[in-house]
């Protein structure tokens, strides 16, 4: 609650936050990615700064605009990522000293099987689109999961297009199951709704499936509820 962030609640604990979204390259030129901004996830990265954390936050691909709300917090050290790979990587070298962990990044599901060396141009496919063959990429989060350090929370992101509350629900239950997380924050995306929006609307899993937060606000107020369920859990960690 608010005044439990007011005296600093999450005051030395150890953050790690992925956030946006990443590319694969095609050629030299062109790439493969998502319409995150990097909104959420910066979002949750200064609410955990203001109330106390250390925080890392890999930035997958995010306007500097959007990261200016972290750019002078000394609390929050800014590591840019590009690909999925680079993600992988560097999220697990950076979860091996985090208490907390929140995959809020949206991360490529595939990725271009042979990238070219050079443009892929026009005039060397005779009129013929070319065919992109894809493999999948590895799921970051299950193997932080896998590889958790000690009592560590873990939490991620799902934005799931859904006809109904129900779905979103229903299908957030599955993937928090698939993940083996602590927490799965949920929310309704579309075409317009979730992306560029200043505003979210998200709903917060925990491991029995029950819904332990709903909120509906702007991006800072999504990341003080989400945090708040996250000092709940590190409460019963700790109890
Ligand atoms: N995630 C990840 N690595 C991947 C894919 C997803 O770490 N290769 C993480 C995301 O950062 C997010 C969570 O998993 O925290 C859920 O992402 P989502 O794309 O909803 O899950 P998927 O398993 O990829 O399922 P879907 O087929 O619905 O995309
Ligand atoms: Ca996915």
């Amino acid at each position: 609650d608010a005044a439990a962030r007011d005296r600093g609640d999450l005051a030395g604990v150890r953050v790690l936050v992925t956030a946006g979204g990443t590319r694969e390259p095609i050629d030299p030129v062109r790439y493969l990615g998502n319409r995150s901004s990097g909104k959420q996830g910066v979002a949750v990265a200064a609410a955990a700064a203001a109330r106390g954390a250390e925080v890392v936050l890999l930035a997958a691909n995010i306007d500097t605009s959007v990261l200016a709300e972290v750019a002078s917090d000394p609390a929050v050290r800014v590591v840019p990522v590009g690909t999925t790979a680079e993600l992988d990587s560097t999220a697990h070298a950076a979860a091996k000293g985090a208490r907390v962990v929140i995959m809020a990044a949206a991360v490529a599901d595939y990725r271009v099987a042979d990238i070219a060396d050079h443009k892929i141009r026009k005039e060397d496919s005779a009129g013929d689109a070319p065919t992109l063959a894809l493999v999948e990429n590895p799921d970051i989060l299950v193997s932080l999961v896998r590889e958790r350090q000690g009592d560590q929370v873990i939490v991620g992101f799902a934005a799931e297009t859904v006809e109904s509350e129900d779905e979103l629900l229903e299908r957030g239950r599955r993937k928090l199951a698939r993940k083996g997380v602590d927490l799965l924050a949920v929310n309704a995306v579309g075409w317009k709704e979730g992306f560029e929006a200043e505003e979210n609307d998200v709903r917060v899993l925990d491991m029995d499936g029950d819904v332990v937060a709903a909120v509906a606000g702007s991006k800072r107020e999504v990341a003080d509820a989400l945090l708040d369920a996250v000092r709940d859990e590190l409460d019963f960690a700790e109890s």
